[in-house]
């Protein structure tokens, strides 16, 4: 396995102005990941895992520090940027899962390709619904879907461009325990297959095992980091 970072964060932060005052939402983040690898992010409810990701994956910016994705400074980019390197190295998994209310299940997976001008990905998109258990459902729009189908289409979407980075926020969250563990194992898979990076939010005990790393957040801090097998 390779050992070229994809992600190199130093001393990250971030606060956000309520009124008068400021809340850190996260402080001194320090965070190498090398390419290949599976990293679990857990910790508490509010410890700042959610806007970590999204910092990651140059949605939202940072107050302080900085963030290189595959040699890149998330800073030294502008909006255009950051989104043309999400669009051609990161695919994503959001807590909210963020699909387009008027497209079907199986545009929703194929739009990401697409507009990377890719043809004929329809039956990647239908091979990819199929693993996540959604034959029957193709042509369901999102709002007549139940949420662990929405978030499962919302998976199949993020492994359409076998991306080199996996941001992923609970992706097992709505699943049920069978599903889950069809959905974990699409994540090694890919992998294994592709080499994708997976960075992975959950409280699910048995997905933070399987990762080869587990970073413990508290209170908008990195705590400390469990390797595999090691506590
Ligand atoms: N834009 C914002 N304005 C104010 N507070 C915010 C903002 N974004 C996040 N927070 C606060 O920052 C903290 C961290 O939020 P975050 O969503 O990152 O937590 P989390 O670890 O993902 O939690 P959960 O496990 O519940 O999803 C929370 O207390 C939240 O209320
Ligand atoms: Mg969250």
């Amino acid at each position: 396995m390779s050992s070229t970072p994809i992600i190199v964060v130093k001393d990250l932060g971030k606060s956000v102005n309520l009124g008068q005052e400021s809340l850190t939402i996260l402080e001194g983040i320090d965070l190498q990941v090398n390419s290949g690898e599976t990293v679990a992010l857990v910790g508490a409810s509010g410890s700042g895992k959610s806007t970590l990701l999204g910092l990651l994956a140059g949605l939202d910016l940072p107050s302080s520090g900085r963030i290189e994705i595959l040699g890149k400074s998330l800073g030294e980019l502008d909006e255009e940027g950051r989104a043309r390197l999400r669009a051609e190295q990161i695919g994503f998994i959001f807590q909210s899962f963020l699909l387009l209310p008027t497209m079907s299940a199986l545009e929703n997976v194929m739009l990401p390709a697409e507009l990377r001008g890719e043809r004929n990905c329809e039956p990647r998109a239908r091979e990819l619904l199929a693993a996540v258990g959604l034959s029957e459902r193709l042509h369901h729009l999102p709002p007549r879907l139940s949420g662990g189908e929405q978030q499962r289409v919302a998976i199949a979407r993020a492994f359409m461009t076998r991306p080199s980075l996996l941001l992923a926020d609970e992706p097992t969250g709505n699943l049920d325990s069978k599903t889950g563990e069809k959905v974990i194992a699409l994540l090694f898979e890919l992998n294994r297959q592709y080499g994708t990076t997976l960075v992975v939010v959950t409280h699910d005990q048995t997905l933070a095992e399987r990762c080869q790393r587990q970073l413990v957040m508290v209170a908008g801090k990195l705590e400390r980091e469990v390797s595999h097998g090691v506590v």
